[in-house]
């Protein structure tokens, strides 16, 4: 629906959109609704884009929830969160270009990470033109998660063409996408750790071998990993560092099965990181930055089929908060994408 001009404010017309927005912290079904915010302003250095698409991240679930009550002032807001709107991932049409933004025109179709995004419009910095081949529900689910998965593997695993991978929670947002990215790093093996019910989704996406983990505790299988990308954050350091190679990186991305309710996931990771100081085994834990090279990098991928997104669900706008509350039960098949 298209922003409408309502009331004139100091003589300009103010115009105002649609957006998700949530005034305390809670369940999403009981604090997330839809209503009229200000439409953001053109920037020299953005370009303004009529969303499409948004896809819903576990960060989105926790900044509605606030996970870890001491944490709630590092995410925005003790008693309260501070702003009002949700949500990052957004693919969408060109409006309108900033004065010094090149190589962009309106009626091009991009997509990018720009907070708040569960909007009908974004003024965006972080963003890249969308491959055709790709639609917007499937654009939109791509930054937050692709990104942390490419970052998890080449940046922080430091992962080389011929080493061997295993993903934990490879069926979840960044696990589907993390499996994809190491075969296209080069990786000769890839392990997938999901349910039953994503097992062939895990093969279809390239993993050579998939352990259910309601069967086996891939802690326990004698096999050797160089890069674990941990998303399910599901074992202590001293069962996983049993199936690291000697020189082996630990990537932790997520604990959600560890959160602690003052300090969410921080005293595992701490705890974690350190015990791996003892050994030339290593644990690192990272939080995956936006930057247009690395945007570039998954537009490449996404362009020459290398990664695809998988998508459960997509919910029209109105049903944001379902989407919402469906990812915060933890077991959501890849991405859920709401559209506008
Ligand atoms: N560090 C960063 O920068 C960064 C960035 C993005 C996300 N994250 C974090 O990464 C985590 C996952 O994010 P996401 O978006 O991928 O979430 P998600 O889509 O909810 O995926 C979580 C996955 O974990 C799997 N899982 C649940 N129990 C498991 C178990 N016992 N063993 C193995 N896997 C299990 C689920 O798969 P099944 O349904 O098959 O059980 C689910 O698909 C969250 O904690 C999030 O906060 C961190």
């Amino acid at each position: 629906m298209a922003a409408m001009a309502v009331s004139a404010i100091a003589g300009e017309q103010a115009e105002i959109m649609r957006a998700a927005v949530r005034a305390r912290w809670g369940k999403p079904e009981k604090v997330v609704e839809i209503d009229d915010v200000s439409k953001p302003k053109l920037e020299d250095d953005t370009v303004l884009v009529r969303v499409k698409a948004v896809s819903v991240n576990r960060a989105d679930y926790y900044m509605t929830v606030a996970p870890g009550i001491l944490l709630r002032p590092m995410i925005g807001g003790f008693l309260k969160p501070k702003m009002r709107q949700l949500g990052t991932d957004f693919a969408g049409v060109v409006e309108a270009v900033g004065k010094s933004v090149s190589g962009y025109q309106p009626g091009d179709e991009v997509f990018g990470a720009k907070t708040p995004a569960f909007c009908e419009f974004v003024a965006a910095r972080m963003f890249v033109h969308k491959p055709a081949n790709v639609s917007f529900e499937e654009a939109a689910a791509v930054p937050v998660s692709a990104l942390t998965a490419l970052q998890a593997l080449r940046d922080h695993g430091k992962l080389e063409a011929g080493q061997r991978v295993l993903v934990n929670g490879a069926s979840g947002a960044v696990g589907t996408y993390a499996v994809q990215v190491a075969k296209a790093l080069g990786a000769s093996t890839v392990t997938a750790v999901c349910s039953p019910r994503n097992v062939e989704q895990a093969r279809r996406l390239g993993a050579d071998r998939v352990v259910d983990y309601t069967k086996e505790d891939f802690t326990r299988s004698g096999d050797r990993y160089d890069v674990i990308v941990d998303i399910g954050g599901t074992h202590p350091w001293r069962h996983l560092r049993r199936v690291l190679t000697p020189n082996g990186t630990l990537v932790m991305v997520g604990s959600q099965r560890r959160n602690n309710p003052l300090i969410g996931p921080l005293g595992y990771i701490f705890r974690t990181a350190l015990a791996s100081r003892l050994s030339k085994q290593k644990a690192t834990f990272f939080i995956a930055k936006f930057n247009k090279p690395d945007m570039e990098t998954l537009r490449e991928l996404l362009e020459s089929g290398k990664i695809k997104s998988v998508i459960e669900r997509v919910y029209p706008f109105p049903e944001i908060a379902d989407a919402l509350q469906y990812m915060g039960e933890g077991h959501a098949r890849a991405n859920l994408v709401v559209t506008f």
